[in-house]
């Protein structure tokens, strides 16, 4: 009986010890948050600090002793980065680490495709998993204030709403692989120019309604994990750091759970740091990308001297948990998420998603006389101009850049369609891609390759004329934005000149940014590409021969000049700034706010896009729940051939004493494909949170009640139906 009794203590002693100390952090079963509380009561203040900061260029620490990973970052947002050296920013020059360059972000808005949004995300985080990462840097989601933006090919347009509804799927996608996002830059990075100092003036309404709208959609729907403070400052405070900002409006605001990362080399202080709501210190002292570093990972910010402080009792040991807390919650989402999946590098169905996404992501803004797509039985000799024809676009563009396995140019496809009726002749070129320096041009050598085009031409049938930015400095590039709307390197005389010799032109433009098209009346086509990554050239030839009918859309407007964009008329202090501050004047005017607004003509309108068949917008139905407005429409492919359109919906508000955009867009859905004669009767539901403004005063969202219009467009200035309705409390 006694040894009975003796066992029964035995065993329950063994079992309350296994208790105490069962390792619920590595219980993959186990509640997150409960795992985090666990691993915060066996770590030591200083694994704890370890967490906060990186242990490399990519990379920061897990707690080695508690079997606790590390986190493996890398850029983003068009494919993985290269591998580079742990303490610099020299390639590793690994053989592995070729990957699928996928089309630029803008490419991405153009498709108004949200099903194709998350085909990207789960694509690319896939890439990002088999390459051992834990976090991408990237999506962007920066509002596309000004066409000088050297970074707006990262990001996905002038417009919140667009931004925000294609980011979330991208998000979603990605994470549900066990990948976290790392959405940038937060916020108001809209501008390279003194990237790292300039402080943004920006009214409260303009900062809520535009440029912090898309960032609320990301953490409120997609839940991303990570987000990246901006160099930039807002009053007066670096926003990596920024109080107000990241806890005031981030976590406390929208109750975000996620870890706040610095931009590499954007913190500046440990007081801030540890109070504005920093989690993970990366890149300090590297003066972003120019010089190597030789200070110590122990010394950053949120290292030692962090240490010291909440040693000294200075800083509550509260603080420091609570950032700890953030980053190993990110550590169980990802680098210890059981589901977290093996991924695939350069896989077929990569390339799928990267050619379908660039497919629909091109815009075709003019086709004259129905010369697309392109019947080549009419021409003997077709010649190819222009140096984005065969350059490497993956390349080049700072953070971005990407070494890709394949990246099949305009010139190879082309070749591969049509065999020996293709002729090149470079044209004009631009030099290296090089992050920091921009090449002298040989006058003399541009003059020749220019002779040479001319003279090819004069024997050609078409030509082809593949051109626009590239991705060196002050094109479109970080660290630096673009000296002028015009395009660079002559392209514009070039145009003009070959047009006169062969008026079958069709211009083909890569670029994250408009630009001004001098040229647009002499040439009979123009499609904008964006960046289209890996499979540029096949994408682009299957929209030029009409294998694929386009459907993307701008989701930018591309003004007539420059001094129409709405920041222009305030002169230097709106943008780029005077001695560091840059007031956003134009304040919630931004894009086709401004434009339709205020009855200036854009060359081509937000929105827009041509294709190869036309559709017929049946009448608009609207109806209402009291939480969501429901439109209903059906749309008809009139034409000849199969195609997909995108049907948006703008809402005027009643008039009231605020001043309020004449359209806003609030809703928009793309047709499946569909056969010459077919119809698909689109739902597109809108939220009435959608329709709120900003209220300085109260500092909350409100909506206003009375007679709303939903015009239904198929850009911002084509509108084909409206619906009215009554929107009372
Ligand atoms: C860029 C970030 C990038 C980081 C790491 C910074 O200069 O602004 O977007 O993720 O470098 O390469």
């Amino acid at each position: 009986m006694n040894l009975k009794k003796n066992l029964c203590m035995t065993l329950l002693l063994a079992l309350t010890a296994t208790t105490a100390t069962a390792q619920v952090y590595l219980d993959p079963q186990a509640p997150i948050e409960e795992r985090i509380k666990d691993a915060i009561s066996r770590m030591t203040t200083h694994e704890k600090i370890q967490l906060l900061h990186a242990q490399s260029k990519f990379t920061s620490a897990g707690v080695p002793r508690l079997g606790i990973r590390q986190l493996n970052m890398d850029d983003g947002p068009h494919g993985v980065r290269e591998e580079l050296e742990w303490n610099t920013w020299s390639p590793a020059r690994w053989t592995n680490d070729y990957i699928v360059a996928f089309p630029s972000l803008t490419c991405l808005a153009s498709t108004w495709n949200r099903t194709l949004s998350t085909a990207y995300g789960d694509a690319v985080s896939e890439e990002f998993a088999f390459r051992g990462k834990d976090i991408m840097l990237g999506p962007g989601v920066n509002i596309q204030r000004t066409p000088l933006n050297g970074r707006a090919f990262e990001y996905m347009g002038e417009d919140p709403f667009l931004a925000g509804e294609m980011v979330v799927p991208y998000i979603k996608a990605a994470q549900a692989n066990g990948v976290a996002c790392c959405l940038k830059h937060f916020v108001l990075n809209d501008q390279e120019t003194d990237r790292f100092a300039v402080n943004v003036n920006v009214s409260e309404r303009a900062m809520h309604e535009i440029y912090l709208a898309p960032f609320k959609k990301a953490v409120e729907q997609a839940h991303v994990y990570t987000i990246m403070g901006s160099y930039n400052m807002w009053k007066g405070v670096h926003c990596c750091h920024n109080d107000e900002l990241l806890n005031g409006i981030l976590k406390r605001g929208w109750k975000w759970d996620g870890a706040l990362i610095s931009d590499w080399g954007g913190t500046t202080n440990t007081m801030e740091a540890a109070n504005g709501g920093l989690d993970i210190e990366m890149g300090t002292y590297t003066d972003g990308k120019l010089k190597e570093s030789e200070f110590g990972y122990d010394d950053y910010y949120l290292a030692k001297p962090f240490e010291k402080l909440i040693e000294e009792g200075v800083i509550p040991m509260s603080v420091l948990d609570e950032k700890a807390s953030r980053v190993l919650r990110v550590i169980f989402r990802t680098a210890m998420n059981p589901n977290k999946v093996i991924g695939s590098q350069c896989s077929e169905a990569h390339y799928d998603v990267c050619r379908q996404i660039g497919e629909e992501g091109i815009v075709l803004l003019k086709n004259e006389k129905n010369i697309l797509p392109l019947d080549a039985n009419k021409y003997g000799r077709i010649l190819v101009v222009g140096e984005n024809a065969t350059r490497s676009l993956t390349k080049g563009g700072g953070s971005s850049e990407l070494k890709a396995l394949r990246d099949t140019s305009p010139l190879e496809a082309l070749q591969a369609a049509y065999g020996d009726k293709i002729v090149y002749a470079q044209g004009y070129y631009s030099g290296r891609a090089i992050y920091d320096q921009v090449d002298t041009i040989d006058p003399a050598k541009q003059a020749s390759l220019k002779a040479e085009a001319l003279e090819k031409a004069k024997t050609a049938d078409l030509i082809i004329f593949v051109g626009g930015l590239n991705k060196n400095r002050r094109q479109d590039c970080e660290n630096g934005d673009r000296e002028s709307y015009d395009l660079s390197f002559g392209q514009n005389e070039l145009i003009a000149e070959l047009t006169k010799v062969q008026k079958n032109t069709i211009v083909v433009m890569f670029g994250g940014n408009p630009y001004s098209m001098p040229w647009l009346s002499q040439v009979q086509a123009l499609a904008h590409c964006w960046y289209l990554g890996s499979e540029a050239g096949t994408a682009l030839v299957n929209v030029l021969s009409g294998k694929v009918n386009p459907s993307g859309k701008l989701p930018v407007t591309f003004a007539a000049k420059y001094e129409d964009y709405p920041y222009v008329k305030f002169g230097a202090e709106a943008y780029p700034g005077v001695n560091k501050q840059v007031y956003y004047k134009e304040d919630i005017f931004v894009g086709y706010r401004h434009f339709s607004t205020n009855h200036v003509k854009p060359l081509f309108p937000f929105g827009f896009g041509l294709s190869y068949t036309t559709f017929a917008y049946g009448k608009p139905s609207i109806s209402s729940n009291g939480k969501e407005v429901m439109i209903n429409l059906s749309v008809t492919n009139t034409g000849k051939v199969a195609g997909k359109e995108v049907v948006q919906i703008y809402s005027t508000a009643p008039q009231s004493h605020l001043p309020r955009p004449d359209k806003e867009l609030k809703g928009f859905a793309k047709t499946r494909l569909l056969q010459p004669g077919e119809s698909e009767t689109l739902n597109i539901v809108i939220p009435r949170d959608e329709l709120k403004y900003y209220n300085e005063s109260t500092h909350t969202w409100q909506l206003a009640t009375g007679a709303y219009t939903f015009h239904v467009g198929a850009n911002v200035n084509d509108i084909r139906g409206k619906a009215n309705l009554t929107i009372e409390n």
